[in-house]
């Protein structure tokens, strides 16, 4: 596997011009989820790149961009070993130089849920991909379920501006117990983490529920009794999966999704239902 870390040496590989591309754009700290997005390209491309970039542009003040985790070493062995072509890391003043200041914002498809509670959040992840999308260039972009609304955003930046390129969605890898798993897991302590898991079938419930017929507000009520202290509940919501406007009753392809806090970490996780 290369590396690649300026823009440079990216489009000096990229010259080589893969028949069929795929992307995975990441944070690092890689675990199993991440690995199965690039298997995932792995298996559907001539060439896969991957990114590792922790993305000043989306982290608010007093979030966790200083104490994110960090293991560029450990990324590279994990991903050459799932067969990536090229990894790009590059530092932060390469993707935003001095009086860097053009950024993309997708419209409401951002703004409700993780975009409510964290302002700019959204234009930092299409701005990051937005200019990622353009120096790689990639036929197929890879991104998690785990992540829905995320994917939503991306899934509009795509179709907006005309990337020339699919945008797939890999199904959430999880836990034995259940906890969908994330990078920032590790800053859960043993009683925290012990409660994580009940966000999952706090989520099972709701659908449950929900798919019964029984009002989303009563649902709601009854659902969020499953999550365990010290889990403070931010949403339980049911949206639709293309614009994540909220739906008053559940119909096909929505999703419902949830965030909760467990101390200082904030925890997300939703399911998918088709019809
Ligand atoms: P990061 O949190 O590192 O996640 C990178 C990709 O891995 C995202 O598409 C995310 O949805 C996916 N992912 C994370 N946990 C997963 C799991 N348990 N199962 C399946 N996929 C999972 O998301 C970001 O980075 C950033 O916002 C980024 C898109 C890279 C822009 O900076």
């Amino acid at each position: 596997m290369q590396l690649a870390t300026s823009i440079e040496e990216l489009r000096a590989w990229r010259r080589g011009a893969p028949p069929t591309l795929g992307f995975v754009p990441t944070m690092g700290a890689l675990h199993e989820g991440h690995l199965d997005l690039a298997r995932f390209a792995r298996s559907q491309n001539a060439a896969v790149v991957a990114s590792v970039f922790v993305n000043p542009l989306q982290f608010g003040e007093g979030e966790d961009l200083a104490r994110y985790p960090r293991d560029l070493a450990g990324d590279r062995e994990k991903l050459a070993a799932t067969g990536v072509d090229l990894l790009f890391a590059p530092e932060a003043q390469e993707i935003y130089p001095h009086g860097f200041s053009t950024t993309i914002d997708v419209g409401s498809v951002g703004e409700g849920y993780e975009g409510a509670l964290r302002p700019g959040h959204f234009r930092g992840v299409a701005t990051v991909v937005g200019k990622l999308l353009h120096l790689v260039a990639p036929h197929r972009l890879y991104v998690g379920q785990k992540d829905a609304q995320q994917s939503a955003v991306l899934r509009k930046l795509v179709r907006d501006l005309a990337y020339d390129c699919t945008v797939t969605i890999v199904p959430t890898v999880r836990e034995t117990d259940g906890l969908a798993m994330s990078s920032r897991n590790i800053y859960l302590d043993e009683r925290e983490r012990h409660a994580a898991p009940s966000l999952h079938r706090m989520l099972r419930r709701f659908l449950e529920l929900v798919k019964t017929g029984e009002p989303l507000e009563i649902a709601r009520t009854k659902a969020s009794t499953v999550l365990e202290a010290p889990g403070a509940l931010d949403y339980l919501a049911c949206v639709d999966a293309e614009s994540f406007e909220p739906l008053q009753a559940l119909r096909s392809n929505a999703f419902v999704i949830a965030a909760a806090r467990f101390g200082r970490t904030r925890l997300l996780d939703n399911l998918w239902f088709p019809q």
